[in-house]
């Protein structure tokens, strides 16, 4: 069969990947440092200049950059390049207050473009492949992004983006193509869509699935894997570093996102105290640019957790599937949940659907968690065998998280779709 060839750094070795990683890190340093007046403000601040980078562990010594850092030089303020030489423009939603603004140069865009369709390729696209892109295209980076990487790898792409459910099955249908690009959540709508048309989603023709831009558990991958026959692959990343394409699965090992190192330096600190933590251990990622121009990025805070794991399919290193943001996180009682966690089992119980919320609400002093539920295609939300799954989930999750939580069973489709990021958390609690 056909295959697309690596790049040549994608074989090359750890010494000569660490080489070039500090070449690239020094010169990134110094972009920000002499180009980004609100860079220089912060490294002065923290007594810390360029030159004072000698080894990839002297990033150590320089100031993180947060969501908030953006936010403040809003609009435009971070840049290092006069607006003018930006071709591009993103932002990333935010849920609260301003979004964050990203930009690309030239060279930025095909950077994005080159980390995609290098994604692309170890997610498991052959040559003559046909993509259907459902991520939402706009100021959101997954579409665009997306659509660039196949593009650049040659492939035929379908542009569709988010929503309009029942034409992305009459298109996919009509059209057959080969991979599908979409938030997991979304899949799991399309997927539904089909069946309500009398169709068979095992029977399309999708091969690959190249799932991101939120969480989603080992499990959901199995589940999506059966209910489409696919394979189904992990893509991350983020609009502040780049976009999506920031790491990606390799299909063959399926077993975390390979980071694209030669481009996104990887560290994990203790979110607590900021101080970075070996290989292996749990903490929260942060990235540094190597490459890019218009927006340089130096030990961005990703609130992502995850650890660092040895590379396999490549020589890169790994992230492990992302278990949770800080964000997202909720205390219930006084024990720390992660919405992935719910999700792993109501996964294991046939009753229930993959739909959830968590609904936050306030009970006196305490938050009180309700998962909100749908029961299987077919199956009631209301009789004693629904009762019955019902108590078999909350007991789970006193027994395996270690907190209460209500469950709400709602019959099928009782849970808001989402057309791109799922919203697991719903708070209603009183600010
Ligand atoms: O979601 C970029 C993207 C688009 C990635 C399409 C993959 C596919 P933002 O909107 O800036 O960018 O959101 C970034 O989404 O910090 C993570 O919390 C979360 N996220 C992204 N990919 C994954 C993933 C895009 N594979 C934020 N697993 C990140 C878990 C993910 N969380």
């Amino acid at each position: 069969m056909k295959s697309f060839p690596l790049e040549p750094v994608e074989k090359a070795g750890v010494d000569e990947l660490r080489a070039l990683q500090l070449k690239r890190l020094k010169s990134t340093l110094r972009h920000a440092y002499f180009n980004s007046p609100a860079y220089r403000r912060k490294f002065d601040a923290a007594g810390v200049h360029p030159d004072d980078c000698r080894s990839l562990a002297d990033l150590a010594r320089f100031p993180f950059t947060t969501k908030a850092d953006l936010r403040d030089a809003y609009p435009f303020g971070m840049l290092a390049v006069p607006r003018e030489q930006c071709v591009r423009i993103h932002a990333s939603s935010g849920t609260t207050g301003k979004p964050t603004v990203v930009g690309y140069t030239r060279n930025d865009i095909e950077t994005w473009s080159t980390v995609m369709a290098r994604s692309i390729r170890a997610a498991g696209a052959r040559p003559g492949d046909m993509v259907h892109v459902s991520y939402g295209y706009g100021l959101f980076t997954g579409g665009l992004g997306a659509h660039y990487g196949a593009e650049k790898l040659g492939l035929t792409v379908v542009p569709f983006g988010g929503g309009q459910t029942e034409r992305q099955v009459q298109l996919i249908n009509d059209f057959r193509p080969d991979i599908v690009m979409v938030t997991p959540s979304y899949m799991l709508a399309i997927a539904d869509e089909f069946e309500r048309q009398g169709l068979d989603p095992r029977e399309c023709s999708l091969r690959l699935g190249i799932f991101g831009a939120e969480p989603w558990t080992n499990d959901m991958r199995q589940k999506i894997e059966q209910r489409l026959k696919i394979d189904a692959v992990d893509i991350y990343g983020l609009s502040e570093v780049m976009g999506p394409g920031v790491a990606n699965e390799c299909v063959e090992t399926k077993d975390g996102p390979t980071i694209w190192e030669d481009h996104f330096y990887p560290e994990i600190i203790d979110p607590d105290t900021g101080e970075p933590v070996a290989d292996g251990e749990l903490g929260e990622l942060v990235f540094t640019s190597l490459t890019k121009e218009a927006l340089p990025v130096i030990r961005y805070r990703t609130r992502d957790l995850t650890r660092l794991l040895p590379g396999t399919a490549r020589t890169m290193r790994r992230m492990e599937k992302i278990t949770g943001r800080s964000d997202d996180m909720m205390i219930v009682r006084g024990v720390n949940v992660f919405p992935t966690q719910i999700e792993e089992l109501i996964l294991k119980d046939a009753a229930l659907a993959p739909h959830y919320q968590c609904i936050l609400t306030r009970e006196g002093p305490l938050d009180a968690l309700t998962v909100a539920v749908e029961m299987a295609p077919g199956r009631a939300h209301d009789d004693s065998a629904a009762r019955a799954a019902a108590e078999r989930l909350a007991h789970h999750i006193k027994s395996f998280i270690g907190t209460t939580a209500r469950i709400d069973l709602r019959p099928a489709g009782g849970i808001e779709r989402s057309l791109g990021k799922a919203r697991r958390v719903v708070d209603q609690r009183p600010r």
